[in-house]
C-alpha cells in the first residue's frame, strides 16, 4: 500500500474506533461485535507499526497503556481545583439560599447533580485533543496522570461534533462501578490477597499506578460535571454541559434544573433512597447556580466557590444486637472473626453478619457479645461495626476472649509480628486450609481443573489427596470410588488434570497459592527468574531487586520455599510433568505466528479446535471465523465444508494440516 493510502486508512480506522468507543463506553450501545472491534484495532496497530512517522498520541491504540514505568510530574492547574462547601442538613441549605439572595438581585436557577464518590480529575483539551490530565493534588498543583487517563475508554481522546472552544478544561470524577469493583475483589479473593476496601480509594489508587497497562485493565469510568475556559459556548452551566455531551463526553443524565429550594429538596429526598439502586457510589448532591454571570457575581472564597454547595448523605447506620462471634479460617490459615447479628434492615438489605477483621479491631471498639452495636455500610461490601451503645450493655457483660486455638483443628494460633491477624500454623492438617489451597490450585485462572468444591471435599475427606500435588497421582478407580462419579465424569476429571500439565509456569506459580503472589506478581517473577529452581534459590534481596516486588512479597516467597512440605509438593508436580519453568521458546513464541491470521475448519486428530485456537494465540497468531483476503492459512481437518474450500482456493490461501501446523510452532 502506498503512503497516502496508509495515511487515509489510518485516519479512517482511528475515527471508526473513536466512534465505536464512544458508542460502547459512553452510550452503552454496541454497533459491532468485540471480534470486529478487535480486528479493526489490530489493523490499526499493524499500520501504525509500519508507519511510525504517522504516530498520534491520541490514537485509540494508545488506550492499552504501556509497560514502561512513569514518574508523575506535578503541574500547576490552569484554574485552581477548589472543593465544595458541605452540609448534612437541609436547614443549612436555607443559609446558602439567603446568601445567594443577598448578592443576586434577579431570579436564578439551581442545577442539582449527583455527587460522585471517586477521584476528581481535570482534563485539558486543545483543538479537540486531550493534552493533559491532572489529579486534584493540593488544588494548586496536581500530578500529571495523562498516560493513565488515556486508558479510560469513556474519556474522549479526540472530540467529535463542533463548537468546542479551542482551549478549555473539563473536570469530572473517575470512579469504579460496583460490578467492576466486585470482579476486582473476586480476583483478590482467588489469590488469597487482601481485598480492596472501597471503590473510591481503588479508583484514586489506580490513577497513581506507574504502569499504565495495569491501569488499562481496571474498570475505571468517568463522569464530567464542570467545564472551564475563556470562550465557553453558552452562558449557563446546564447548556455548556449539554454541549459537552455532543462533543463525546460522558455527562450524566441525572441532572435537574430547579427554580426553588423546595424542588432542590425534592431531588435530594428522591436520591437519598434511590442512590442504593445506582450501579456506582454517590455520597451526596451538588447544587449549583446555573447562570455563569451569576456564578461570577457570587465569586468564591479561597477554598470553595460561593455558587455551589454539596449536600452530603449520612452513611446509613442501624443498631442491632451482636449475638455471637464466629471465627473463619482462610486457605492461608488467617483467622477472621465474624459477628452474627440479629437481622436488621440497612440501606435496602437485611444484614446478619459483619466482619470484625481481627482481634485488635475487637479491642479497639470494645465490642462484646450481647452488646447493641452500630452497623454501617461504607464503601465496603460487607457491613462493618462502627460502635457500641454502651448504655444498653448488660451489667454482666465480659470482654471478648479471643480464641487461642484453631476452631477447625484445635492447633494453637500464632500471631506474626506486623500482621493484624492470627494464624493457624497447621498448614498440612487443618481441613479448611488444605481444601482452600486445593480449590485455589484448580481454579479457572490457576490450573483450570474441572472439579467442584464438593469433589475436593470428598477427595480430601476420603484421604485420597492431602495436597494439590496428590491430584496428579489419582487414578480413575480412585475417582470412581467417590459417590456421584461414573465412568464418564471420572474420565473427564482425569483428562482435565492431565491437561493442566500444559498450563504455563506463571499460572502454576500463581496456583501454588503463595501468600501475596497473585497473577501479576507470578508473571513478573517467572519472566524474571525462569524456573522453580531459580526461584527456590533466590534471596529476599535478589527478589526485591525485581521491579514491583517488595519486601513483603519477597519474604513470603522465600518462606514458602523454606518449608520441606512445600518442597515435597513441588516434587510431586515435577515428577508429574507440570510446567515448572518458562517454556524455552516462550521468549520467541510471540514472533512465531506474529501477524498471521488463521481460520480453523473441520475436526482434528491430536488437538481439539479450542486447543488449536489457544496455540495460535499463544504463538502470537490470530483466529478468525471466516475466510477473507486477510487470512494467511486455513488450518484444515477432516470433514471441512466445501464452500470454505472453494473460497480459499479462489483467494489462493494455503491449506495446512494439523501436522503442518504443529511443525510451524515446534
Ligand atoms: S463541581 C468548584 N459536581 O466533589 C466545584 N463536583 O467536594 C467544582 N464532585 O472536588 C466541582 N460530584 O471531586 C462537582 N456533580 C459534581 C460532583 C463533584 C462529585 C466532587 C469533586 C469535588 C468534590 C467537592
Amino acid at each position: 500500500m502506498s503512503k497516502d493510502k496508509d495515511k487515509s486508512r489510518l485516519e479512517q480506522l482511528r475515527n471508526l474506533l473513536h466512534h465505536y468507543n464512544y458508542q460502547y463506553y459512553v452510550l452503552a450501545q454496541s454497533e459491532i461485535s468485540d471480534f470486529e472491534y478487535d480486528q479493526l484495532l489490530r489493523e490499526l496497530i499493524d499500520l501504525e507499526t509500519k508507519n511510525p512517522d504517522l504516530f498520534d498520541p491520541n490514537s485509540p491504540s494508545q488506550r492499552v497503556g504501556s509497560d514502561l514505568n512513569q514518574e508523575f510530574e506535578q503541574e500547576v492547574h490552569s484554574y485552581p481545583m477548589l472543593s465544595l462547601d458541605n452540609t448534612y442538613s437541609k436547614e443549612e441549605l436555607a443559609d446558602f439560599e439567603t446568601r445567594n439572595k443577598k448578592i443576586l438581585p434577579e431570579e436564578y436557577e439551581f442545577i442539582c447533580e449527583l455527587k460522585y464518590d471517586g477521584a476528581s480529575i481535570s482534563l485539558k483539551y486543545e483543538n479537540g485533543q486531550l493534552v493533559r490530565a491532572l489529579t486534584r493534588g493540593d488544588g494548586e498543583k496536581g500530578d500529571n496522570v495523562t498516560a493513565n487517563v488515556k486508558t479510560i475508554k469513556s474519556i474522549p481522546l479526540k472530540l467529535t461534533g463542533s463548537g468546542f472552544p479551542p482551549d478549555f478544561e473539563i473536570r469530572g470524577e473517575i470512579f469504579i462501578p460496583h460490578d467492576g469493583f466486585e470482579k476486582m475483589n473476586e480476583e483478590k479473593r482467588a489469590a488469597g490477597e487482601p481485598e480492596y476496601a472501597n471503590p473510591r480509594n481503588t479508583a484514586a489508587g489506580s490513577l497513581k499506578i506507574q504502569n499504565s497497562s495495569i491501569v488499562a485493565s481496571r474498570p475505571l469510568d468517568c463522569f464530567l460535571y464542570y467545564i472551564m475556559g475563556k470562550e465557553l459556548p453558552a452562558n449557563s452551566h446546564y447548556e455548556n454541559m449539554k454541549l459537552a455531551k455532543t462533543w463525546g463526553f460522558k455527562v450524566p443524565n441525572n441532572i435537574k434544573k430547579c427554580s426553588n429550594l423546595d424542588e432542590v429538596i425534592e431531588f435530594i429526598d428522591y436520591w437519598e433512597n434511590e442512590r442504593h439502586n445506582l450501579p456506582y457510589d454517590i455520597d451526596g448532591i451538588v447544587i449549583k447556580i446555573n447562570n455563569l454571570k451569576q456564578q461570577q457575581q457570587l465569586g468564591m472564597t479561597t477554598k470553595s466557590p460561593r455558587w455551589a454547595t454539596a449536600f452530603k448523605f449520612k452513611a446509613e447506620q442501624a443498631k442491632t444486637k451482636l449475638l455471637s462471634i464466629d471465627y473463619q479460617v482462610g486457605r492461608t490459615g488467617a483467622i477472621t472473626p465474624v459477628a452474627n447479628l440479629e437481622p436488621v434492615l440497612l440501606a435496602g438489605t437485611t444484614v446478619k453478619r459483619a466482619s470484625l477483621h481481627n482481634y485488635d479491631q475487637i479491642n479497639l471498639l470494645d465490642v462484646r457479645v450481647n452488646d447493641f452495636v452500630y452497623v454501617e455500610k461504607g464503601g465496603e461490601i460487607i457491613p462493618k461495626i462502627v460502635g457500641v451503645d454502651k448504655d444498653l450493655r448488660p451489667s454482666d457483660s465480659k470482654a471478648v476472649e479471643y480464641i487461642k486455638d484453631c476452631p477447625e483443628c484445635n492447633t494453637e494460633l500464632i500471631k506474626i509480628e506486623g500482621e493484624a491477624k492470627h494464624y493457624c500454623p497447621n498448614e498440612t492438617g487443618c481441613p479448611p486450609q488444605i481444601k482452600g489451597r486445593i480449590e485455589h490450585f484448580i481454579s479457572r485462572k490457576a490450573m483450570n481443573i474441572g472439579a467442584a468444591e464438593a469433589t475436593v471435599e470428598l477427595l480430601v475427606d476420603k484421604g485420597l489427596i492431602n495436597d494439590f500435588g496428590d491430584l496428579y497421582f489419582l487414578t480413575k478407580e480412585d475417582i470412581l470410588s467417590l459417590e456421584r462419579f461414573a465412568e464418564k465424569s471420572a474420565t473427564n476429571l482425569i483428562g482435565s488434570i492431565e491437561k493442566s500439565k500444559e498450563v504455563p509456569f506463571s499460572r502454576v506459580l500463581y496456583a501454588m497459592g503463595i501468600r501475596y503472589v497473585g497473577e501479576t506478581v507470578a508473571k513478573t517473577v517467572t519472566s524474571e527468574l525462569k524456573s522453580i529452581e531459580n526461584i527456590k534459590g533466590t534471596s529476599i534481596e535478589e527478589l526485591t531487586e525485581i521491579h514491583e516486588i517488595g519486601e513483603r512479597i519477597a519474604s513470603s516467597i522465600v518462606e514458602y520455599f523454606k518449608s520441606d512440605i512445600n518442597i515435597k509438593i513441588i516434587n510431586k508436580l515435577k515428577i508429574s510433568g507440570v510446567q515448572l519453568e518458562i517454556d524455552e521458546e516462550e521468549g520467541n513464541i510471540e514472533n512465531k505466528l506474529n501477524g498471521q491470521t488463521f481460520v480453523i475448519s473441520g475436526t482434528f486428530e491430536k488437538h481439539s479446535r479450542d486447543e488449536l485456537k489457544e496455540l495460535i494465540s499463544k504463538f502470537g497468531g490470530k483466529n478468525t471465523g471466516s475466510i477473507s483476503a486477510k487470512t494467511n492459512y486455513l488450518l484444515a481437518g477432516e470433514n471441512i465444508g466445501p464452500s470454505k474450500l472453494e473460497k480459499v482456493k479462489k483467494l489462493n490461501i494455503p491449506i495446512i494440516s494439523e501436522d503442518d501446523f504443529l511443525r510451524m510452532i515446534k
